[in-house]
């Protein structure tokens, strides 16, 4: 039988507290005749070891990482260490380095989900955005000069090459094309004249080998707009490093909050693993309570098994996550419930043996 080999960072805040129902979930999968086996293996990475040993991971960590079938991660950052320290020293280290160029979010509306947005239909919100992961104005390039002086300043590059632009464009259209969805590419050309143009130029080339997928492309301002106020427009959506940070954020707000919102930070060519997580952060606001909502982390479980070809599984760990929020019995505080963290991997492994 198969064996899946993944490497767990649990990190920092709450992920240790999301992670350990993702594992219960993907463990009582495999008990159930999954059809393979999960063998985890935890690293300490994170804030607190970096207060120990000066580092977010070890020196070699992405040596360590890169025989894995998967990673796993939970959250990483928190008060005490510097944000580009920790993240630029873990996550986005892991994401470059791994050359984990696509960042795969869903944006669907649940059943039973709570909607913020008045006169929308469950079925309107379902959306994949597909992020640009590897480069863009997450590129680490750039400056401070003259510190401390009048003249001081901050310089931040952005990097889009067309090979990095390519790729993922041609991802969102191979994807829209099997799913038989429309694609929007969301950018900024009107102000960013040469990243955004260059952005635009490769999503219409790309286009022409793709004759039968139908595309928009939309100025980034407006999309957000549309997302509040139609986001049934929306099916398949291909966008840079930043402005698919923050517009998943927006969309987790129209589809059930963070707790349920959903990454893949995915190597397409298999060259290296790809990483699976919850979008959402450490949450430093509720770490430690048992307030955490673990679905997200569930669900980014479902998206590595459709990775590992067991979209069967990852299809029913969905439908489960569904049946919990429809029956209403067992939610964390952020969706109205009074369930703790650790209850709700045990409920969702209720659902699946039904
Ligand atoms: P956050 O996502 O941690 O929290 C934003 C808000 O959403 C908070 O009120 C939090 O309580 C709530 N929230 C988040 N996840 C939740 C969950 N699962 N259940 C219930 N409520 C949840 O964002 P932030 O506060 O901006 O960032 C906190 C730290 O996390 C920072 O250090 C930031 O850099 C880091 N961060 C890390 C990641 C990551 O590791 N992938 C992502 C985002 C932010
Ligand atoms: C995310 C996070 C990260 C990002 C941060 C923590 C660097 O917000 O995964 O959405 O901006 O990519
Ligand atoms: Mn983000």
């Amino acid at each position: 039988m198969q064996t899946y080999k993944i490497a767990v960072i649990a990190g920092d805040g709450i992920g240790p507290e999301v992670i350990s129902e993702g594992k219960k979930v993907l463990e009582g999968i495999a008990g159930l005749d999954g059809g393979f086996r999960a063998e985890f293996t935890d690293f300490p990475w994170g804030c607190e070891y970096y207060l120990k040993t000066g580092r977010m991971m070890e020196e070699n960590g992405l040596e360590k990482l890169k025989n894995f079938d998967a990673i796993y991660l939970g959250a990483v950052g928190y008060p005490g260490v510097p944000d580009n320290v920790s993240l630029g020293g873990l996550l986005l280290e892991i994401r470059r380095g791994f050359d984990e160029y696509v960042n795969l979010r869903p944006v669907k509306l649940l059943k039973g989900a709570p909607c913020p947005l008045k006169d929308v239909r469950q079925e309107d919100i379902d959306m994949i955005v597909v992020r640009e992961n590897s480069e863009g104005e997450y590129a680490n390039v750039g400056a401070r000069l003259f510190p401390g002086t009048h003249q001081e300043m901050a310089l931040q590059t952005g990097v889009f090459s067309r090979k990095g632009c390519e790729r993922v464009i041609r991802y969102a259209y191979e994807l829209a094309k099997r799913e038989h969805k429309t694609l929007t590419s969301i950018s900024k050309g009107n102000a960013l004249g040469y990243s955004m143009v260059f952005w635009d130029q490769i999503f219409k080339e790309v286009g022409e080998e793709y004759p039968d997928v139908e595309t928009s492309s939309l100025l980034v301002d407006a999309a957000s707009m549309f997302f509040v106020k139609d986001p049934g427009r929306f099916q398949v959506v291909v966008t840079s490093n930043l402005f698919g940070d923050i517009l998943t954020d927006l969309g987790a707000a129209i589809a059930g909050g963070m707790g349920l919102a959903a990454g893949a930070n995915l190597n397409p060519e298999r060259t290296f693993p790809s990483m699976f997580e919850p979008i959402h952060g450490s949450a430093p606001d509720i770490a430690g309570k048992g307030l955490a909502n673990p679905l997200a982390a569930i669900w980014s479980i479902g998206q590595m098994l459709d990775f590992f070809g067991h979209e069967d599984w990852g299809r029913r760990v969905i439908d489960a996550i569904e049946t919990l929020l429809v029956e209403k019995k067992t939610l964390t505080p952020d969706l109205g419930g009074r369930a703790k963290t650790s209850d709700i991997g045990d409920a969702i492994l209720e659902i699946l043996r039904r």
